[in-house]
């Protein structure tokens, strides 16, 4: 049974991206599955203070739901984060998640990561309207190659342009297709 994060950075109800981390969550159900919704949680940007830096594990000194998701993120198999793409790339609430991976950064170690447990799989699921579909692409997969940090060795990148309602994920078969190959991909 693989652990698996699905972490939802639209700040949108029911928007694509939440509809893409359930379809994800129901065709992962018999896997140990966490969801991080982050507009719900309470979830402060990386002050820059260093203090976790230097240290074997991944401590950091704020007290919220990032720190304590630390070692789900640490003991896990794979991530997704699904975003919402603004002004051309992931949202803020994107950056802020991904920042709050610097407990792992270590200059010396590979991947520039203090990691115990490489090779765990990252993805990046875009939603968007009508941005360039091959700029936004390159973008996202430089974006999740930044995942290294966290132990990620293998990569995948969903490109969902066209979409620029809440839910017109569901009206695209390819795309759902697309989302349900990522859930098989992940158990592998
Ligand atoms: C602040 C803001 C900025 C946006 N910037 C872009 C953009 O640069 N390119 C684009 O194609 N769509 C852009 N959009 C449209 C969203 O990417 C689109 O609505 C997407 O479906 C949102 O995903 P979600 O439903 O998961 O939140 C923007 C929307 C907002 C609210």
């Amino acid at each position: 049974m693989k652990t698996i994060l699905l972490v939802n950075v639209s700040p949108r109800v029911q928007g694509n991206s939440e509809v893409i981390t359930q379809i994800l969550a129901e065709d992962l159900k018999d896997q140990q599955v966490v969801v991080f919704t982050m507009r719900e949680k309470d979830c402060r940007y990386c002050k820059a203070c260093g203090a976790c830096q230097g240290t074997a594990g991944q401590s950091c000194v704020q007290d919220d739901d990032i720190t304590k998701l630390l070692p789900v993120i640490e003991d896990c198999d794979a991530i997704v984060v699904a975003t919402p793409i603004y002004n051309q790339q992931v949202s803020s609430l994107a950056k802020l998640f991904i920042e709050r991976f610097y407990p792992w950064f270590d200059f010396d170690k590979k991947g520039m990561s203090n990691t115990a447990k490489y090779g765990k799989k990252a993805a990046l699921v875009c939603s968007f309207w009508g941005s360039p579909k091959d700029r936004v692409k390159t973008y996202a997969d430089w974006t999740v190659s930044g995942f290294c940090q966290m132990g990620a060795e293998q990569f995948q990148t969903l490109i969902f342009n066209q979409i620029p309602n809440a839910g017109d994920v569901k009206n695209r078969p390819d795309y759902v297709e697309q989302v349900h190959q990522l859930a098989c991909w992940l158990k592998e």
